[in-house]
């Protein structure tokens, strides 16, 4: 079964409205002669410039991610934002579990299980992270780490068409580090993903799902990763920031 690449670009705590819809102006006209049939591209700017993304992107193949979401459909929840909300402000995508929100904002399993369940549930597209820690790694508890957040991050969500879950692993060490996952670590720990996604889902579910690999993704090192069987997309930090930058990703993807 062949899966679409997919690239997205998540920008963190960057960039403002007036920069973002220069981005997305100078993306949709760099990327305007290719096919969206062959391949995917998302940004996810910050909250504030979402609906100015869409504005900008609308009429082209390239669809617009949230950073970040919170469950429940509305209420007294001071600073959160609904799924309801990023569809109105032209979502498609969802982000779920980013290791920086593990870290930094004490985000669980549990919730990244809710938020993709709350996401899937408005019709956004939930990117679940999801990726072993330095200390995990030379700890030897890489796999059980993984296993562990695929399991309990997918636990119950209703979902049967591949398309509508992605799965993004991210080693933590390799974000923002210029230190990228070898090809074949990538590789390997994306198979063993999608052998869990078999055992969680169905067959249809392991072969259809897309697995990006995110962590100081580059134009240079984007094409032997894209090699790699189980390695479907990217999702890409600083590399993303750059229009130039994160339009060379995104054509460096469509080579297989
Ligand atoms: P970098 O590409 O900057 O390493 O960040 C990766 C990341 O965290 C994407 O979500």
């Amino acid at each position: 079964m062949s899966r679409t690449p997919l690239i997205v670009g998540n920008w963190k705590m960057f960039k403002t409205i007036p920069e973002t819809t220069a981005f997305c102006l100078g993306l949709k006209e760099d990327m305007a002669g290719l096919d969206g049939k062959k391949v995917g591209a998302a940004v996810a700017p910050p909250f504030t410039a979402l609906s100015a993304a869409a504005q900008a992107l609308r009429g082209s193949f390239i669809s617009v991610a949230a950073q970040d979401v919170f469950w429940a459909e509305s209420g007294a929840y001071t600073g959160e934002v609904s799924p309801k909300m990023l569809a109105d402000a032209g979502c498609r995508f969802g982000i779920s579990g980013h290791s920086e929100r593990r870290q930094y904002f004490h985000e669980t399993d549990d919730s990244v299980n809710k938020k993709a369940a709350a996401l899937i549930k408005e019709g956004l597209i939930p990117v679940i992270c999801l990726g072993e820690t330095l200390a995990d790694r030379q700890g030897g508890s890489a796999f059980a780490v993984v296993e562990r957040q695929t399991r309990e991050g997918l636990k119950g969500l209703a979902v049967k068409d591949p398309e509508r879950l992605v799965i993004a692993y991210e080693p933590v060490w390799a974000i923002g580090t210029g230190q990228t996952a070898t090809p074949n670590q990538a590789q390997e720990v994306q198979a063993f993903i999608r052998k869990l996604l078999g055992e969680i889902f169905s067959s249809t579910m392991a072969q259809g799902v897309r697995i990006l690999y995110g962590g100081s993704v580059k134009p240079e090192n984007i094409g032997e990763l894209m090699a790699m069987n189980d390695v479907d997309g990217a999702l890409v930090g600083g590399a993303s920031l750059d229009v130039k930058s994160f339009a060379k990703i995104v054509r460096g993807s469509i080579s297989r």
